[in-house]
């Protein structure tokens, strides 16, 4: 008996800022990724992506890896700044040629590739006019998605819009942690508006290039927290129907505009703006990692600090620590969250099929040297955190939700954003002297999980 179908996507997620490396080669301009990471004190380390784990060239090994993985899908984004690299200038092709050719080995290896179009590394002269904060963004987005679709076409199994716009708004905009880390507060949400147009534009772009032969898709990290009912039904609007209301059924929820009264007056939404943002789609991603725990407060300022759970419009919502144990990243271990979140996102969503675009782990890794001279990095912490959340995406999926695929994060470790490269997620290890590759433990355990399509004893 396998625990997953036969068509059940397994695969590996990365995106394109936090591996590619070769931040200046074949045309590709900078972004607001390589603006903030080289500006002082907002990347632990002082690190950057300029080489990353340089997939750009070492791409074939890292392909490499995927097959003896065993995997049927891998999950990478696409750099805006490497197509599009000179504002309202010509499509650079050799960007574009450089994810054909890895569109094409993935095809090659029987690996179905699921694109990320936009995971954050927004061209710099889109952050120099205002970033998400300008609408115009949403249509230059728009565009960039219809370039990328008629190059790649249906050779893509799935294109995803955005990769956790939560990120690219609240943390980017009202927060300081992720660039370009302005503070705003409640003067996010221009951007997170701005977000879910883009997402209506840049399906209709693909879709005109591609019909019905690639899916559409989007990735958001929604919540699943516990504690104080009223303080989880505002951080259920701030977080989540924020998104799934606008693009799956087209609307805002009134209460969201309810507990944001006084702090945004939404007046950056147009005519027909919800029209255009409301398009269906093939199947909707949730990156899942652990989960809140609320307690209403009464603080009457806009927390304007790094915590990665700052929102605004929940400024009287306070996080409470959380029962351990934790990751390296400080975040519990919850794997029933993830069953409810599953279960609860398919009961008011009925009709869309679900996928994990992300799960997995920061472990404080040690490579290992064996006694023949040969590498390996025993990450059983690792292993147990993704037995137990495999096992909880089954039993969602026993319990009726329509799973279609599971994506770990990441096939190798990389720029953890604001946090360099100190927190590693692999199923790789990677050595950031020499850019060695070692399959790690949870490898092995993992190849094991998809060529029985059960998940290991
Ligand atoms: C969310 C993001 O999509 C990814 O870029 C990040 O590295 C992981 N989660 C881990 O924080």
């Amino acid at each position: 008996m396998n625990d997953f179908p036969k068509d059940f996507l397994f695969g590996t997620a990365t995106a394109s800022y936090q591996i590619e490396g070769a931040v200046h080669e074949d045309g590709r301009c900078d972004s607001i990724w390589d603006t903030f990471s080289h500006t002082p004190g907002r990347v632990v380390d002082g690190d950057t992506g300029d080489i990353a784990c340089d997939s750009y060239h070492r791409w074939r090994d890292d392909i490499k890896l995927l097959a003896d993985l065993g995997v049927n899908s891998y999950r990478f984004s696409i750099a805006m700044p490497r197509v599009m690299p000179v504002e309202n200038g010509p499509v650079n092709e050799r960007g574009l040629d450089f994810y054909e050719r890895v569109t094409d080995a993935l095809l090659a290896e029987g690996i179905q590739p699921v694109v990320t179009l936009y995971h954050w590394d927004l061209p710099q002269y889109l952050g120099d006019k205002g970033g998400w904060l300008n609408r115009e963004t949403a249509y230059r987005l728009g565009e960039y998605a219809g370039v990328v679709a008629a190059r790649l076409g249906d050779r893509i199994h799935t294109y995803t819009t955005l990769n956790e716009p939560w990120c690219s708004s609240y943390l980017s905009y009202g927060a300081t942690e992720h660039a370009p880390g302005l503070g705003l507060g409640p003067g996010a949400f221009p951007a997170v508006h701005h977000l879910n147009l883009a997402h209506g534009l840049m399906t209709q772009a693909v879709r005109a290039e591609v019909g019905e032969r690639s899916e559409c898709s989007v990735t958001c990290n929604l919540q699943l927290n516990r504690g104080d009912a009223d303080a989880v039904h505002r951080l259920d609007l701030i977080a989540n129907r924020v998104w799934l209301d606008p693009m799956l059924r087209g609307y805002y929820p009134d209460e969201l505009f309810a507990i944001t009264r006084g702090i945004c007056d939404w007046s950056f939404i147009q005519d027909g703006d919800l029209e255009q943002i409301h398009q269906p789609i093939d199947v909707f991603g949730i990156n899942y990692y652990n989960t809140g725990l609320l307690a209403m407060s009464d603080r009457p300022q806009f927390p304007q600090s790094t915590e990665a759970s700052t929102a605004p419009g929940a400024s009287d919502v306070d996080w409470l620590p959380t029962p351990g144990p934790h990751t390296e990243m400080g975040w519990n271990i919850d794997p029933d969250g993830l069953h409810d979140l599953l279960v609860r996102v398919h009961n008011d969503y009925p009709e869309i099929p679900l996928i994990v675009t992300e799960n997995g782990m920061a472990v404080a890794d040690t490579l290992e040297t064996n006694p023949d001279g040969t590498k390996a990095v025993h990450d059983d912490l690792r292993i147990d955190y993704l037995r137990r959340h495999f096992e909880a995406a089954k039993r969602a999926m026993d319990e009726g939700v329509d799973l279609r695929g599971y994506f770990v994060w990441s096939l190798m470790d990389n720029f953890e954003w604001a946090f360099g490269y100190t927190k590693r997620f692999g199923i790789v290890y990677v050595d950031y002297e020499t850019l060695e590759r070692t399959p790690k433990d949870s490898y092995h355990w993992y190849r094991r999980l998809i060529s029985d399509r059960r998940i290991p004893d």
